[in-house]
């Protein structure tokens, strides 16, 4: 028996690796404005959206960005990803996601995707997953991202679950500050010395027990 009544994960870094494309893609688009970019700096870009993303880049660039300027690299970097993901495919699922999704399902409580990804429909399509979500927050809907709880609340609400009976599962320390502001059990995947505000956590989904939070 699960205390919570609701699951909401997070996609990009928890159910598959598309943080390696977003890498890719910024990696391209920074180096194009002669911003040095690099894994390390890639991190602080987890669970940040888009715009917010380009601002961090651009920030250690030497010249000023009108916004439509902005705009323009922010969808020149977006048309890169969606070449990077078009061959995706279910291979592309972490270990233990889809284990974590049934596991959830036979366990009777619902399940929703809080991503910031404007991508995520197409991502979750390509995995071939889409059904086992009760709900997936339109990203276009939101307007505060991560570590802002809006995103983490909207799924709850619509999931017609209350916060506290929801938990949340995220790689980002953005995304864990969300689920924390939200009044949720936070479920961090990585490594406890960075996800430190997290309730408990686990390296991968291989590990997830639900009946052990
Ligand atoms: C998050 C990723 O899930 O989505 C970020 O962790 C990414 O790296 C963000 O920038 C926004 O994604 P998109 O697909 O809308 O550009
Ligand atoms: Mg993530």
């Amino acid at each position: 028996m699960s205390r919570f009544k609701a699951v909401i994960f997070d996609l990009d870094g928890v159910i598959t690796d598309t943080a390696h494309y977003h890498y890719l893609a910024w990696k391209s688009l920074a180096e194009s404005q002669g911003v040095h970019f690099d894994q390390a700096f890639n991190e602080n870009l987890k669970g940040i959206d888009r715009m917010g993303s380009l601002d961090l880049i651009l920030a250690s660039s030497s010249r000023t960005y009108t916004p439509q300027e902005k705009l323009a690299l922010a969808d020149e970097k977006n048309l890169h990803y969606q070449e990077l993901i078009s061959t995706m495919s279910s291979s592309d699922l972490l270990p233990g996601a889809v284990n974590a999704l049934n596991a959830v399902r036979r366990a009777g409580l619902r399940i929703g995707l809080a991503s910031v990804s404007k991508n995520a429909f197409t991502v979750l399509g390509r995995l071939g997953i889409t059904d086992k979500f009760d709900y997936v927050v339109d990203a276009a809907t939101i307007v505060r991202g991560k570590p802002d709880p809006e995103i983490f609340l909207k799924a709850a609400r619509e999931l017609g679950v209350a916060p506290a009976d929801c938990l949340g599962v995220e790689d980002a320390v953005a995304g864990v500050a969300s689920i924390k502001s939200a009044g949720m059990f936070a479920l961090g995947i990585g490594h406890p010395f960075v996800l430190t505000e997290a309730d408990v956590v686990i390296t991968s989904l291989t590990d997830f027990n639900l009946e052990s939070y």
